[in-house]
């Protein structure tokens, strides 16, 4: 297959070593892109090893507020946690990138698009289902169409000159502002404690013997201060600095992927866990129990769409709908406390609390009648109690 394919670049062994293969086995022509949403990779060290690599054209594009806007805010809304412990970071990308690579097939006119995503992981679906809901360009996948292992890329990437640095020759990362993950080497043996030099945000050694405080304000359920920082990209930088300074925000679980694999997967999400642990505290706290008990459906609906790739389905957009309605209410203050790994909400307040404490105090000046409970609960647990009786009844008879 000869033409122009556009590939999603990172400069990493994976989409290094795509490059040199649509060139030599396809004969190619290669436009790389690279979409910054945070990886805090220089941008320009980026373009010189696609050029190195002899690409036609490389395009960086600065994506990061869109992501924040677009991606980060939704879920720190639908306090996305797939799992209930991983903050998406990853997923939340990839169809981002995969958008941008659309424009830019079609600016270039391309005759194909690619990417490094290996056959094994979620990422294929994400670019894959993003890319065909706005394209009919066929994709190609050189990892997976291959069956290609990274020992054989790395002799690959060694054969044509690639320069691998030496963190990514023992473990495979991907980062974003809003989180990193680490996986492969020796984070697959899934009873051993991940290596401290895995880590690069969250300090694990010599950790403060003082608490840190963290105070965050929510507005319409969106985070707007974190102590004197203003601004959500701003603010998640600030956090994910402070929590991991303090040792907060390892994750270290094992997880169902799309397709059917197990994986023992290690993420540092220091700002990701604390916007969400604060979110969803101050959601309680403004929201009826009704309200809480169906968000939480609503919400790991959200993260599973988000996850598995299905982030163009209507689905998801149904539930933003959903989701936004229920942060009118979402604004206030919450404040957390950090210390040496731990992270915990110590405080929170709102002008929209439903947290009554005349009704709630144990002490004299309750407003709470509690003799209305009496016939409540006898109500409440009549079913319960009337099945308990005729079920004793029956199997005496018996
Ligand atoms: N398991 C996560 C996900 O599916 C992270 C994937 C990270 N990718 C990587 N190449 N390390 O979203």
């Amino acid at each position: 297959m000869t033409g122009k394919a556009v590939l999603a670049f990172s400069g990493g062994l994976d989409t290094s070593v795509v490059v040199k293969y649509l060139q030599e086995e396809h004969d190619m022509d290669v436009v790389t892109v690279t979409v910054d949403v945070g990886q805090g990779e220089d941008s320009r060290a980026v373009h010189s090893k696609a050029k190195k690599l002899g690409v036609k054209k490389h395009h960086t594009i600065d994506a990061r507020k869109e992501f924040v806007a677009k991606y980060v805010i939704p879920s720190i809304k639908a306090n996305a946690l797939y799992q209930k412990k991983y903050c998406l970071a990853t997923a939340l990308a990839r169809p981002l990138i995969a958008q941008k690579m659309l424009e830019v097939a079609k600016k270039e006119g391309a005759t194909a698009l690619a990417h490094g995503c290996s056959g094994k992981g979620n990422d294929q679906v994400r670019f894959d289902i993003t890319l065909r809901s706005g394209s009919a360009l066929p994709i190609i996948a050189p990892i997976r169409d291959k069956n290609l292992d990274r020992t054989t890329e790395l002799a690959f990437a060694k054969r044509h000159g690639i320069n691998i640095e030496s963190v990514a020759k023992k473990y495979s990362i991907d980062q974003n502002l809003w989180g990193r993950a680490i996986e492969g080497g020796v984070i697959e043996d899934a009873y051993k404690e991940p290596p401290s030099e895995a880590f690069i945000w969250v300090k694990t050694k010599n950790l403060p013997d003082r608490p840190a405080y963290v105070e965050i304000e929510f507005a319409g359920g969106v985070p707007v201060r974190a102590d004197k920082i203003r601004g959500a990209q701003e603010i998640i930088q600030y956090l994910n600095k402070k929590a991991g300074g303090a040792g907060v925000g390892i994750i270290d679980h094992i997880e169902d992927r799309v397709v059917g694999i197990k994986s023992r997967e290690v993420y540092e999400t220091p700002a990701a866990l604390c916007l969400i642990e604060a979110h969803s505290d101050l959601e309680k706290m403004v929201h009826t129990s009704h309200q809480n008990r169906f968000k939480g459906m609503v919400d790991e609906q959200w993260a599973h769409l988000a996850y598995s790739g299905l982030w163009q389905d209507p689905l998801r957009a149904d539930l933003d709908g959903f989701i936004n309605e229920s942060q009118k209410s979402v604004s206030g203050t919450v404040r957390l406390k950090l210390y040496k790994g731990s992270m915990r909400v110590v405080g929170r307040k709102s002008s929209k609390s439903l947290y009554i404490r005349d009704t709630a105090t144990y002490g004299a000046e309750s407003t709470f009648d509690q003799r209305l409970a009496v016939g409540f609960v006898e109500l409440w647990g009549m079913q319960s109690t009337e099945a308990n009786k005729l079920q004793k009844k029956r199997s005496k008879k018996i």
